[in-house]
């Protein structure tokens, strides 16, 4: 089955169960500063989770385009895609595992028509000093289904010591069966929610010796090993805790989150064993040998890092909240993606400048039926490339070989000094990440704080704070940052009646503390500007203007004048918040919430800082004291 049939069957298959298919989510999250990309399905959805109403329904099922930036690395080992499309289906309190597992089995043998012989499962063994019971239920769940297919489904422990037996369902603990933004239940903050979970993997065979052949060699090959041998290709979380100070309560629904990623999926169906041989990658692995005039089987690496590196800029790119390169978050990300594909071009002979775009070309043609949003931006995408290209193209080849003759500082003892990954850094641009990739090959390491300190010395960048973002976190829904979102409509109102309608949001983050917001405007905010804008917000505060929410078409909304983002067309059903009294609309949009119900509790508000964010987009950051 190709890879569009399986996304279409995949969303059939669930709204023949009752839910409604909703388009992904951007891949910037709104109003969420834990993260610099949505990385899971759940990500956009998590106040639904928490408990508010999806206009949609309880039942959701979708494909999401996530993004994991800490998968950088890991592209070129079979499975690892830094972009890559999230099915997800969604209980928001509905239905619970009995019926979870069977439709997912269903989906993947009878639709799919995987051979139920190489499924294996694991689920959660519980931790008493949590309060979280080990799942025999869904123990028992998948007894009853693999029977149904002849398949006498045995259950054991501690695989890792003791490998598969002859079993088909395995117990593993907190690091491997219980799903959070952050990992196992240790690692989640205050205020985090996650479950346990049951994965779903596929045996790609023994007979290829993989396990013989790791460094595993030594030790048992069961489905968690990572020789190759097993990939997980689905996993039905159960949401249903909520870490507190004192360690977990339950939250007030049961929720499912299931994802599986349609890149691994493909891959097994077309009996394959690496997710660039599906047809995901066929056309963009078939310009870049046309461009370089080698064989993808002969250069894999350069290949798989070339075709998953542009992909997932174009998509970053090609966003509507669509991210330039540049040195700081998201930016730095887009501008990483390119840089390293050009190097691994420079590899491939490839010298044509401006060949990045060519590829781009090839992922707007192969996604934009599904992702329309790529052919809306396309023209963007392609000028964005083109410029990050020629600006690195220029210096790429004497930074190649200023690196590889360099006497470097400590030659002695292999290490490259912050001064010279700096001097790289700042007149060639090599991304600090990829001079350190360059120095592994060559057996050499960095001073990554000397980088650091010279980095900090000539404060050109704020990059270095931002890769904590990484580790995740949570999207704050304290009662500040509902009282900040609240201002942030109150804020988009106030621009676009002093500096006029053309003011549109272009993002916002959100912290406890404090808001940033984004729009586009073309000039410097003046100090009057400023203080009117203040003003007009705390008057809204002061006049107790109610916040009220209504659910309709999202046709409708637009024809009573809501403003928003509409990139997520939940069909039908959308929800807009108004602020407005004695008939008087201050601010009306469209937006999931949560809100405050009323302007009067927001405190007094005050814009700390606006500045200049990109080309054409001003950038505000405001507190409420
Ligand atoms: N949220 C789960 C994951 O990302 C499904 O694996």
């Amino acid at each position: 089955m190709k890879s569009k049939e399986i996304r279409q069957k995949y969303l059939e298959f669930f709204q023949n169960q009752n839910h409604v298919i909703v388009d992904s989510a951007s891949l910037i999250p709104e109003n969420d500063s834990s993260s610099l990309f949505i990385s899971s399905g759940m990500q956009p959805l998590i106040p639904y989770l928490l408990g508010e109403t999806h206009p949609a329904g309880t039942r959701l099922v979708d494909s999401q385009k996530s993004f994991r930036s800490g998968d950088i690395e890991e592209v070129g080992d079979n499975r690892h895609n830094t972009f890559f499309e999230m099915l997800g289906n969604w209980s928001l309190g509905d239905y619970f595992k009995k019926e979870q597992l069977p439709w997912f089995f269903e989906f993947l043998t009878k639709t799919v028509g995987l051979d139920p012989n190489r499924i294996y499962v694991t689920v959660y063994a519980g931790n008493e000093k949590i309060g979280v019971e080990r799942d025999t239920e869904s123990v028992d769940l998948w007894k009853q289904i693999f029977k149904t297919v002849n398949i006498d489904a045995k259950d054991y422990d501690n695989a890792e010591a003791e490998g598969m037996r002859d079993g088909r369902i395995f117990y593993f603990g907190d690091k491997k069966n219980w799903w959070s933004r952050s990992g196992e239940p240790a690692n989640m903050p205050v205020g985090e929610i996650g479950g346990p979970d049951s994965e779903v993997f596929y045996d790609l065979g023994a007979d290829l010796r993989r396990h013989e052949n790791s460094q595993w060699k030594d030790e048992p090959c069961h489905v968690n090993c990572d020789c190759g041998r097993f990939i997980e290709i689905g996993n039905s979380v159960f949401i249903q805790f909520i870490k507190t100070k004192d360690g977990f309560e339950p939250l007030k629904q049961k929720n499912v989150d299931f994802g599986g990623g349609l890149e691994r999926i493909t891959m097994v169906s077309q009996g394959k064993d690496n997710v660039f041989e599906t047809d995901l990658f066929a056309n963009i692995l078939a310009k870049i040998s046309e461009l370089s005039g080698k064989h993808y089987r002969d250069n894999m690496r350069a290949f798989e890092v070339i075709a998953d590196h542009l992909k997932a800029a174009c998509f970053l790119m090609g966003d509507d909240k669509g991210v330039t390169p540049s040195n700081v978050d998201q930016g730095y990300i887009v501008r990483r993606l390119i840089r390293r594909a050009v190097r691994y071009g420079l590899d491939l002979n490839i010298n044509n400048i401006g060949w990045t775009k060519d590829i781009a070309e090839i992922v707007v043609n192969d996604y934009a039926d599904i992702y329309s949003e790529l052919n809306r931006n396309k023209n963007f995408i392609i000028s964005e490339m083109r410029k990050e290209e020629e600006k690195f193209q220029k210096t790429l080849a004497k930074g190649m070989k200023e690196f590889s003759i360099s006497d470097f500082r400590f030659a002695n003892e292999k290490i490259i000094s912050g001064v010279d990954a700096f001097r790289l850094y700042q007149s060639y641009g090599f991304p600090i990440e990829m001079t350190e990739e360059l120095a592994i090959e060559k057996g050499l390491k960095i001073d990554r704080q000397g980088f650091d300190e010279e980095l900090k010395k000539h404060q050109s960048l704020s990059r270095t704070a931002s890769a904590g973002k990484f580790k995740g976190g949570l999207a704050d829904s304290s009662e500040q940052t509902t009282k900040l979102h609240t201002t942030a409509h109150l804020l988009l109102a106030a621009l676009r009646q002093v500096l006029g309608e053309h003011v549109s949001q272009k993002g916002s983050n959100i912290t406890a503390e404090r808001l940033r917001f984004d729009f586009c405007h073309s000039a410097k905010m003046t100090e009057d500007e400023l203080t009117q804008v203040e003003n007009i917000v705390n008057e809204i505060i002061a006049q107790n203007y109610p916040v009220v929410c209504e659910e309709m078409a999202l046709t409708e909304a637009k024809a009573k004048g809501a403003t928003g983002i509409f990139e997520s067309k939940y069909e039908e059903q959308v929800k807009a918040y108004k602020i407005a009294k004695d008939n008087k609309i201050f601010s009306y949009e469209i937006c999931g919430g949560p809100h405050v119900t009323n302007t009067g509790i927001l405190g007094k508000f005050k814009i700390t800082k606006e500045e200049s964010s990109s080309a054409g987009i001003r950038r505000i950051k405001a507190v409420l004291e």
